[in-house]
């Protein structure tokens, strides 16, 4: 049994994960209605919030059967909010001395990057290997708040990134155009509901780099573009097109998010394609990839919902599907700014 630790921004989680028979237990408690009178996530309170937070977190996973067989802890060691992350590693650390259990970081894209893997772990923990073979090499997209990334896990489990964002990332572009349009933090989940309500092709936004070499995101054009957008419109018009105008904004990032993802896929070979972060939570993404998947007669192996925010199951079964990418004990310290590929 593995123990997960997540503490690298606003949720704290923890989760059990058995490779003979999949999760046994997970808890998070994520601390959005703390920060979001402040507009976005303020570090200082999200730290002092996990340091309260963990203690009955691990009291609940205690209670749990599973737990007097922990055997390794996982605990996210970058990137994130150094005195977040210092909560999660300190815990990490405390119980691995007091258990005698050998301990090992695992960076927190790669608890992302591995998240799809989950249910098909889930379904038969005995196969999972060589149907984790049979998916490589595998192309994913993770979307988050802070990242937008492109990468390819190979056969060996190596990652490679291949596109990145320029500027904003995908759920950074969602949250600072839904604040333009004067909606709470997070404003990705609620721009969609809005957007369900409107038509997707009534307002133009800007596509980004239009290139089909260039695999390369930019979303910080969309956001200005919406700003002059807004400017020009008085309150009545604003209020009969707001549906239309959160439909097409976010039709933007997800049809950007898209076709990178189709150029990147046309340009190599893969077995399956894959989504993650907590943008692979937004509707019109998941069926605008289950139909890119469709046409390249490809597996998409989406994250579960309630993985593609951040959570300690990732981190867990980051943890044992790829022992080589985990750091070891004697290195746990801050690593904010550590990569999806490892390097600082
Ligand atoms: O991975 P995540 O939970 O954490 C960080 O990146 O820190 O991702 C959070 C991001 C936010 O930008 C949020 O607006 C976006 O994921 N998000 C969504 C949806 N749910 C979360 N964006 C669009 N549609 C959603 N349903």
């Amino acid at each position: 049994m593995w123990l997960g630790v997540e503490s690298s921004c606003d949720e704290s989680a923890l989760a059990l994960f058995d490779p003979t028979c999949g999760l046994a237990g997970e808890w998070v408690h994520s601390q959005i209605s703390l920060h979001q009178r402040y507009g976005g996530v303020v570090p200082d309170l999200a730290s002092r919030e996990h340091l309260g937070n963990f203690g009955w977190l691990l009291k609940e996973a205690a209670a749990t059967e599973g737990f007097d067989r922990v055997e390794k802890i996982a605990v996210t060691c970058g990137p994130g909010l150094a005195g977040c992350l210092a909560i999660g590693l300190s815990l990490a650390k405390a119980l691995a001395l007091a258990k005698g259990l050998p301990l090992v970081g695992v960076n927190h894209l790669r608890g992302h990057a591995f998240s799809p893997f989950i249910p098909l772990h889930a379904e038969d923990p005995a196969g999972f290997r060589a149907r984790l073979d049979a998916c490589l090499p595998h192309l994913g997209l993770l979307a988050s708040g802070g990242n937008t990334l492109l990468f390819c896990i190979g056969k060996s489990l190596k990652i490679n990134i291949l596109a990145q964002t320029v500027d904003d990332a995908a759920g950074e572009a969602l949250d600072k155009g839904a604040k333009l349009l004067g909606m709470d933090y997070p404003g990705g989940p609620l721009m969609e509901k809005t957007a369900a309500a409107g038509d997707p092709a009534r307002f133009e936004f800007p596509a980004g780099i239009a290139e089909a070499a260039d695999w390369r995101f930019s979303f910080s054009g969309l956001k200005t573009s919406l700003r002059y957008r807004l400017e020009k419109m008085d309150d009545a018009e604003l209020e009969r097109d707001f549906a239309d105008l959160c439909a097409s904004y976010q039709q933007a990032v997800v049809r950007q998010l898209t076709r990178k993802t189709r150029h990147v896929l046309r340009a190599g070979t893969y077995a399956s394609l894959g989504l993650s972060g907590g943008v692979a939570n937004n509707g019109p993404l998941r069926e605008a990839m289950a139909a890119l998947a469709r046409e390249e007669r490809l597996p998409l192996l989406p994250a579960l919902k309630r993985h593609t925010g951040d959570n300690a199951a990732m981190i867990a079964f980051a943890g044992w599907v790829d022992p080589t990418g985990c750091l070891p004990a004697e290195r746990l310290s801050f690593h904010p700014a550590l990569t999806l590929t490892g390097e600082e």
